[in-house]
């Protein structure tokens, strides 16, 4: 059974869809042990309490220094020890000693197609504002494994998505969650719970 602990800091969607997925099946041998937000009173912990797993905020607001923050937040995660970290539409940079301790054990889902706008600053709609100021016609979304580098680990799957006529940000990254995170970011978990993925040169594939 892969023990997963899921990290969120808004709206919980990609939460809502990984707990569908193990309620209808699609995900096996997966169980979520905890949900952690950076933020408090968001609707991602309120999805938490009603599915009944454990909801745990941890801001870095409520600590003298990031420093503490992460000391804190890698401790408690080495605690709750779960074979695999889900960071789901989370807004917050993963301690570098959290890296190490669950090195290859984290997974990020990200709104663009890596390499195209990633890295520091491209988060939640600024991802899809820039798509669109930059006329892309495609993007769509990407599950990779986190190093210590941002949005650079080894990536697990992507799905594109078409950019249409008069899409605003907003209307872009909702099409982008319905027809490509929510999707991806379950099957990635159950490749991980069922021992599909292996990684060769740097590279993640599926075994043969
Ligand atoms: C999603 O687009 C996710 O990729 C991004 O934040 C958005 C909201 O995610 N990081 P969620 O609804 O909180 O899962």
């Amino acid at each position: 059974m892969l023990k997963i602990v899921v990290c969120v800091s808004g709206g919980g969607t990609n939460l809502q869809a990984i707990m569908d997925a193990i309620d209808s099946g699609k995900i096996t041998n997966t169980q979520i042990i905890a949900v952690i937000s950076n933020n408090p009173g968001v609707k991602a912990l309120e999805r938490a309490e009603k599915y009944g797993v454990p909801g745990i905020c941890m801001s870095p607001k409520s600590y003298p220094d990031r420093a503490a923050f992460n000391e804190a937040f890698t401790q408690k995660m080495v605690e709750l020890a779960p074979d695999l970290v889900v960071l789901a539409g989370f807004l917050v940079k993963i301690p570098e000693q959290m890296v190490a301790k669950f090195s290859g054990r984290i997974v990020n889902i990200h709104p663009a197609l890596i390499p195209s706008f990633c890295g520091v600053g491209y988060y939640g709609l600024k991802v899809h504002e820039k798509a669109l100021e930059r006329g892309v016609k495609v993007t769509g979304a990407t599950v990779h494994f986190v190093n210590e580098g941002m949005d650079e680990g080894p990536i697990i799957a992507q799905k594109p998505v078409m950019v249409e006529d008069g899409d605003t940000p907003e209307i872009l990254q909702r099409r982008v969650m319905e027809q490509a995170e929510w999707i991806i970011l379950p099957q990635a978990i159950d490749d991980v719970a069922n021992g599909r993925l292996e990684i060769v040169d740097g590279h993640v594939r599926k075994k043969a």
